[in-house]
């Protein structure tokens, strides 16, 4: 499998402004150096406390925000990245930097060339009733994407809406209607329906179940495998379910304070994790019981502030093992075993 989305030491960090005069006197670190790749066709789940940076991460890597530093790929083959990296550590032929940087990172791309790239790439939000606007019928809910990025027009707008409605289980007779006459499944199948007008090759999903009841997220969750298999799609997806994560995703990334600290198979995560904070997580994860909706992680001590995150490894004043070393030196994630990587000096 090649890689379709690939991110290095990516930084977004939100200014925190103080004084009368509004100035920067600090800042959120929501997501702050982290690289993941995700291969295309793979269904990667992102796990982690409330706060620690999810949002901002797909946020950023879909290029609706832009980032701090750091670099965002799509699709680039890796000999390209491989003579990015060797220039940069070379730390000389600026204007060749430069300019493989302004063709390949999306992270340095033009709003109409950003425009361009959510053809290919979508975000799907928890919450669809405030990403939906109340105002539009769903025909040109769904229809806005196909005008936007000029992909049809005239009647062949209408056929492909009702395509795409037929694609996530609903009917053409529903066309004409709001986002509030639907419930809560209908209108993440609306949202899911938008997002796959452009036939893009990569979703990201942040949360997308979290707010429906247990058996419309298994329906939610059949109709993203299936759409996934039907059209080779790749996802990102974010979730505090972890029972949910380990069902569907091929590969998992636990995140903790801006950071990325556990990255590996689901069985390898959720059965034999080796960060100590990983380890607490799936600790913390309540046993499955149909009848009540899993809620929030929550694990003993205060999360840092991620404006204020402590010194060395961010988990060091939770974490029973830490040693001076965590407290001084941040661990850099490494290869433990096949295809399993962990941040952190002492491993379980
Ligand atoms: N637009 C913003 N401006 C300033 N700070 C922000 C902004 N968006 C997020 N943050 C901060 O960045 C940090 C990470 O937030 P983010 O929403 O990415 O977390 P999350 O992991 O998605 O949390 P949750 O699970 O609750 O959705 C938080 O401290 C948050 O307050
Ligand atoms: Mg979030």
């Amino acid at each position: 499998m090649d890689t379709l989305v690939d991110i290095r030491r990516l930084k977004k960090h939100f200014p925190i402004l103080g004084g009368v005069l509004r100035r920067p006197v600090g800042a959120v670190k929501a997501v702050d150096g982290v690289s993941l790749a995700i291969k295309r066709g793979q269904w990667l789940g992102l796990v982690g406390e409330s706060g620690c940076g999810k949002t901002t991460l797909a946020k950023t890597l879909i290029r609706l925000w832009k980032p701090t530093s750091g670099h965002i790929y799509f699709d680039v083959p890796d000999v390209v990245k491989a003579e990015i990296e060797m220039l940069e550590s070379q730390d000389k032929n600026g204007s060749k930097l430069n300019s493989l940087l302004k063709e390949n990172d999306l992270g340095t791309f033009s709003s109409s060339r950003v425009r361009s790239f959510h053809r290919r790439a979508q975000l799907v939000h928890q919450d669809p009733f405030t990403s939906l606007n109340p105002r539009m019928k769903i025909k040109n809910i769904v229809a806005e994407p196909l005008k936007i990025h000029h992909v049809l027009s005239g009647h062949a707008v209408e056929t492909a809406v009702e395509e795409l409605l037929d694609k996530v289980g609903l009917s053409s007779g529903q066309l004409e209607r709001y986002p509030h006459q639907f419930s809560g499944g209908q209108r993440q199948r609306i949202a899911i329906a938008r997002a796959l007008a452009t036939k893009p090759e990569f979703i990201a999903f942040d949360e997308p179940t979290s707010a429906l009841d247990v058996s419309v997220q298994a329906q939610i969750l059949n109709l993203l495998k299936d759409l996934k298999r039907e059209f080779g799609l790749t996802y990102l997806y974010i979730t505090h379910e972890l029972l949910i994560a380990e069902s569907v995703c091929d590969y998992i990334a636990v995140m903790y304070v801006g950071k990325v600290v556990e990255m590996g198979k689901p069985e390898e995560i959720f059965h034999t994790p080796r960060h100590p904070y990983s380890q607490s997580l799936i600790a913390a994860t309540p046993v499955p019981d149909p009848t009540r909706r899993v809620g929030r992680i929550v694990l003993p001590g205060e999360v840092p502030s991620p404006a204020n995150p402590p010194p060395g490894c961010h988990f060091n004043p939770r974490c029973s093992r830490a040693s001076d070393e965590c407290r001084e030196f941040e661990p850099e994630l490494k290869l433990i075993s096949n295809d399993h990587y962990v941040a952190c000096f002492y491993p379980l």
